[in-house]
């Protein structure tokens, strides 16, 4: 049996047993007084395209007709399932305090807790998967550390105190949770998590990368008021995000109509051009991205149906608001978040992240800024 799984106690640890319309509709704001001033519909130009300077053709930027992004980043967090552990003949093992332990002499420690080595894999099971399938508490000071090509699947419930690393593959189970003051670790990218259960300890994301001009946080593409895109990037919508828009209408029963998909840098420079000339360039700057700026261009955007203040209280949005995490995409702008995001609430304005890292934002309760701890 090979077990490389590393626990290492600094303490000890305890097993406790165990174009919208940013094109052709102006978005209006979150309904507080200023924004509902700024953006009253009394002082909307017609949201017909027509009414748009060279924006007007721009079908062809609309999901439907763009072509395959499937070279896109980040795309592929719907991860593999995991077997079972009920249907796998495991034993248990017994990992004890790391030799890096020695650095804290007085506190070393071993202690143990039950992993189970899946070393009589079935057919679709992933090799070197350990096992805990107890709660248990990792107890501050003490580090799990999953190494590269290890996967580490937790069945059970964790409270976290100390840290975990993660560099292999972790699997939090649907019933399983990490909780706790603790901290878990990405080391390289986000899709190295399948979190099918919850996680509410503290996610610390890996520093931005630059390629190609391109920034990414653990494999997830950065654009905000901060990170732009090159001028040539992007070649379509997302087929994931697509596909997820697809399963909510399918499941919802709401239209979910795409008001604005994939939208190249020099059709956001029209765009960005022309809120400006209606509001002036800083009110524009508040719902509208300046070329280069804008998700849109990455493909893995959407503005869902109207981008209106209003669309918020309609039953589809409220559903949209609850349910899209499920399907891989966040509110991108949320409610309360301006300051940090720079843009008013979107309740309209979806971003794809695939599943795992879509519900990890979710539960984190924070916005995509602050999951990945970068500026907006
Ligand atoms: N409305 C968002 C910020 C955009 O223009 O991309
Ligand atoms: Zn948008």
């Amino acid at each position: 049996m090979k077990m490389t799984l590393k626990i290492i106690s600094l303490c000890t640890a305890t097993a406790l047993l165990s174009a919208c319309s940013e094109v052709n509709q102006k978005p209006t704001g979150a309904g507080n007084s200023a924004s509902e001033a700024a953006f009253g519909t009394s002082s909307l130009p017609n949201s017909s395209s027509s009414d748009l300077p060279n924006v007007s053709s721009s079908s062809s930027d609309l999901p439907n007709s763009s072509s395959s992004s499937s070279n896109l980043p980040n795309s592929s967090s719907d991860l593999p399932s995991s077997s079972s552990s009920s249907s796998i003949p495991s034993s248990s093992v017994t990992l004890q305090s790391s030799s890096e332990s020695s650095k804290s002499s007085s506190a070393s420690s071993s202690f143990s807790i039950n992993v189970s080595s899946e070393n009589e894999n079935p057919p679709d099971a992933e090799e070197n998967t350990n096992v805990i399938s107890e709660n248990i508490t990792v107890n501050s000071g003490d580090e799990i550390r999953i190494e590269k090509d290890e996967v580490l699947r937790i069945d059970g419930d964790i409270e976290l105190l100390g840290d975990i690393y993660v560099e292999g593959k972790l699997i939090v189970s649907e019933n399983a949770e990490i909780s706790g003051t603790g901290v878990i670790h990405i080391v390289n990218s986000f899709d190295d998590i399948d979190c099918r259960g919850t996680v509410s300890a503290k996610i610390d994301a890996p520093d931005p990368i630059e390629k190609d001009g391109v920034t990414y946080v653990g494999g997830i593409l950065v654009v905000n008021k901060k990170y732009s895109l090159p001028k040539n990037y992007g070649n379509g919508f997302s087929t994931q995000l697509n596909a997820a828009v697809s399963a909510m209408r399918k499941d919802s029963g709401f239209s979910m109509k795409i008001a604005s998909g994939f939208r190249s840098y020099a059709l956001q420079e029209s765009v960005f051009a022309y809120w400006c000339s209606v509001d002036g360039v800083e009110t524009a700057s508040t719902y509208s991205a300046r070329p280069g700026h804008s998700e849109h261009q990455s493909g893995l955007a959407a503005d869902i149906t109207s981008c209106s203040s209003s669309y918020a209280n309609t039953p589809e949005a409220k559903w949209l608001a609850e349910n899209c995490y499920k399907y891989g995409v966040i509110i991108r702008y949320p409610k309360d978040k301006s300051d940090i995001t720079g843009y008013i609430y979107e309740p309209w304005h979806i971003r794809y992240l695939g599943k795992s890292t879509a519900k990890l934002v979710h539960d984190s309760g924070l916005c995509l800024e602050e999951f990945l701890e970068i500026d907006g």
